[in-house]
């Protein structure tokens, strides 16, 4: 295997220190051969040292702190040291680079193989004979070697990118490369997901193992189950799912169980033909015909009633979609994408859930952890929806005081990112002096009660209250707290939106 980068012949006079908070010097020592990723010193240094800063003066007397390890002298009876260098930063690299690259040029051999390029009659020949250089690029090694070049630096890192990967991968133990993978992963969903409103955050192993779970079942086209609390991402994640299937660019098709009456539901999701029941003024295809060739998500699958559970079912067992008032059936081609918030086995244990539905539904299950358990991803995620919703004005805050961070951590978040994203955007308008305050996010500034700053946040509040109150009341019975509230389900749900409200947390305990 060909060297990664080209070493050069040095006499710089260096430090050795061992990293720490404090770095602590171990010894002086000339580095006796430079490339970008390794340094040879003249000294014995012990194997194995852990991680080092090497300090030395370039001839122009910029310093140079690079970080490295110790590794093993293979193949080399010189006494001495060798230290591979952790991957620099910009500046760094190409204040190095400037320096090695003057010292490669007038060498004759290939600084990556030693392949001779033909002025140099004692350099190594390649078994074939065939040394040389052709069109820049080194016909042993395939390095390019025009190290004038414009972005040749960059170019080079980019090539070898893979291989530096994989030397480095070599050292770690499997289960941390599996979580970097699992990075990739994450990275790689964001970089198919086109729409910005679709940004996936989170670095918490939790949701890095989400991320994975999301490449992975994507291509597959089975069903899926996505579970979680109310606003911890479960379209999104539905979303995410369908954006790198090939089924992306064809329909996705929400429809949320919960939301519609029961009678409509049926209609809405099967469609119907004219005439099939009072006010079917005309055939209408439903939400699985609309979503062939596509991706439908059935959010809060749980509310599903029970006798649209044996229709459903049906219909994942043979694809085949009956309009109500209408015998013949029509083939659809739909991937079916399911989501709740409730226990769903709790479900069929009440025999309010079918057993055999669940199973159906149930070909890969991805549980969205609740936010409170997400760690630092709730900063995380503040900050990006900070940059993400700053108005183009001078005046918008632009950053979180360390109390507002504080109160951000210590907040329970029982509404997730929805809760999030609304106080977020609250606190984008509230806030007056560039910072967002704890209060401007209407959260408690080290323990001290919740108050609302204005007219409006008091009305919600006192909204919220009332709507709190009543589910109490009935229960958490959606249906009822609506009627005794003088409002429509879909107008709850709504509110319940908007306020953060699971209704279903309130049936068993107060919220
Ligand atoms: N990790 C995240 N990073 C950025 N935005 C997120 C993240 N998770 C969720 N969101 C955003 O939070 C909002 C709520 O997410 P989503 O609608 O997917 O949640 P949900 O679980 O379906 O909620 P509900 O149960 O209330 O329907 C959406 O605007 C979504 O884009
Ligand atoms: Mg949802």
């Amino acid at each position: 295997m060909w060297r990664l980068d080209a070493r050069i012949p040095t006499e710089l006079p260096a430090k050795v220190y061992r990293m720490g908070p404090e770095p602590d010097f171990i010894t002086s020592a000339t580095i006796r051969e430079l490339s970008l990723s390794s340094a040879l010193l003249d000294r014995k240094l012990p194997e194995d040292s852990g991680p080092l800063l090497l300090q030395f003066n370039l001839p122009d007397n910029r310093e140079m702190r690079l970080q490295g390890h110790t590794v093993k002298l293979r193949h080399r009876p010189l006494k001495g040291t060798a230290i591979e260098l952790l991957a620099m930063d910009g500046d760094q690299g190409e204040q190095m680079w400037t320096f090695l690259r003057q010292r490669i040029l007038p060498n004759s051999r290939c600084p990556y193989c030693a392949c001779g390029l033909g002025r140099d009659a004692r350099a190594p020949r390649c078994p074939d004979g065939n040394c040389g250089l052709k069109n820049g690029v080194c016909k042993l090694c395939g390095h390019r070697l025009d190290f004038d070049a414009d972005h040749y630096l960059a170019e080079h890192l980019n090539d070898t990118m893979a291989r530096r990967l994989q030397a480095k991968l070599r050292l770690i133990s499997p289960d941390r490369v599996r979580k970097i993978l699992q990075l990739v992963d994450a990275e790689l969903l964001k970089s198919v997901t086109p729409d910005r409103d679709m940004e996936f955050v989170g670095t918490h192993p939790d949701m890095l193992k989400v991320f994975s779970l999301i490449r992975r079942v994507a291509p597959t086209g089975l069903n899926v189950l996505i579970l979680g609390e109310s606003g911890t991402g479960k379209e999104l994640t539905a979303r995410a799912i369908h954006e790198r299937s090939e089924r992306r660019g064809r329909p996705f098709v929400v429809i949320n169980c919960a939301a519609i009456p029961e009678g409509l539901l049926e209609a809405e999701l099967f469609g119907y033909t004219r005439g099939a029941f009072t006010g079917a003024y005309q055939n209408q295809d439903g939400k699985f015909v609309q979503a062939d060739g596509g991706t439908i998500f059935l959010d809060e699958i749980g509310d599903l009633p029970f006798g649209l559970q044996a229709k459903l079912l049906r219909f994942l067992e043979d694809r085949v979609v009956e309009r109500i008032g209408e015998k013949k059936g029509r083939a659809v081609d739909v991937r079916v994408l399911a989501a709740t918030n409730c226990d769903l086995e709790e479900r069929i244990r009440r025999d309010q859930f079918r057993q055999d539905l669940f199973f159906r539904l149930n070909g890969f299950t991805i549980t969205l952890p609740p936010l409170r358990d997400r760690g630092e991803d709730v900063v995380l995620i503040a900050r990006y929806l900070l940059q993400k919703h700053r108005p183009n004005n001078p005046d918008a805050p632009t950053s979180f005081s360390p109390a507002a961070i504080e109160a951000l951590r210590r907040h329970n978040w029982p509404g997730n990112v929805r809760e999030l994203i609304n106080r977020v955007r609250r606190a984008m308008i509230m806030a007056t002096e560039g910072v967002i305050e704890p209060a401007d996010l209407e959260l408690a500034d080290a323990g001290g009660p919740l108050v609302a700053t204005d007219l409006r946040a008091q009305v919600d509040l006192t909204e919220r209250e009332m709507i709190l109150a009543a589910l109490r009341e009935n229960g958490g019975n959606v249906a009822r707290t609506a009627r005794s509230l003088g409002i429509s389900r879909p107008a709850l749900y709504d509110r319940f939106r908007k306020y953060d409200i699971d209704p279903r947390q309130l049936k068993n305990r107060s919220h």
